[in-house]
């Protein structure tokens, strides 16, 4: 693919939305799943999505290494493109951290960690009294937050390039 491309492609589209999906879905079952535990457990859920989102995300990153995504309209200034390359980089790094110390909490745990009752994955060697546990459990819950700020800024700046500036942003990944 050359620099005159005009869109992400198909591969890029699909997978942006797919990972999007799950991990909107994660952090609102994250932050709901004490509120709801009296009604339905969230965890087998949550888990198993966010191990798929941590294989997605190693399939997207080697994906988005081999392509180069379209150029940033002209009229953005270096700052906002900046803002722009520096949020999408943090994403790319939450998308496998956040699953991560997801997995080194949950490997302390006394149940099994199945993908959608198909199948168990396997657990890393964490105990609950380890420093690695504590790091994971840490991480998890702050950068669990950093990303819900992080997502909301990224989707309003997709509005404002569409609504307000009337750019070919938002189009070029839909
Ligand atoms: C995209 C991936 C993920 C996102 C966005 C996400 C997000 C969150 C959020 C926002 C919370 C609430 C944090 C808090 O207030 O304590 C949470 C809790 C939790 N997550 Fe995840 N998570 C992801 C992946 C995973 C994975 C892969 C696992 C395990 C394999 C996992 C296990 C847990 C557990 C056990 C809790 C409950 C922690 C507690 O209540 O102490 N998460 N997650
Ligand atoms: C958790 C949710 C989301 C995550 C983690 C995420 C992540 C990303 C990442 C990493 C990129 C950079 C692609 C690249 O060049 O490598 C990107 C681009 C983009 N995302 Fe999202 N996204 C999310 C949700 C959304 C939503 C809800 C919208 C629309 C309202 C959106 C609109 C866009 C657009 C328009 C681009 C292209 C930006 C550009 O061309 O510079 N995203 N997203």
């Amino acid at each position: 693919m050359t620099d005159t491309a005009q869109r992400y492609n198909r591969v890029a589209r699909a997978l942006h939305w797919i990972i999007a999906a799950l991990i909107i879905g994660n952090l609102a079952g994250g932050l709901l799943h004490d509120a709801l535990e009296d009604v339905i457990n969230l965890m087998p859920l949550h888990k198993a999505s966010g191990m798929t989102v941590l294989a997605l995300s190693l399939v997207r990153i080697a994906w988005r290494v081999t392509w180069r995504a379209p150029a940033h309209p002209k009229g953005m200034s270096g700052l906002e493109v900046l803002a722009a390359k520096a949020t999408h980089l943090l994403f790319y790094g939450l998308m496998l951290a956040m699953p991560v110390t997801g997995w080194i909490m949950s490997s302390a745990g006394k149940y099994p960690l199945s993908w959608f009752g198909l199948f168990d994955l396997p657990k890393l060697p964490v105990t609950r009294d380890s420093a690695l546990y504590n790091i994971g459990h840490e991480g998890h819950e702050l950068l669990g937050w950093l990303f819900l700020a992080l997502v909301v800024l990224h989707v309003g700046a997709a509005l404002r390039h569409h609504f307000l500036l009337k750019d070919n942003v938002l189009r070029r990944m839909a």
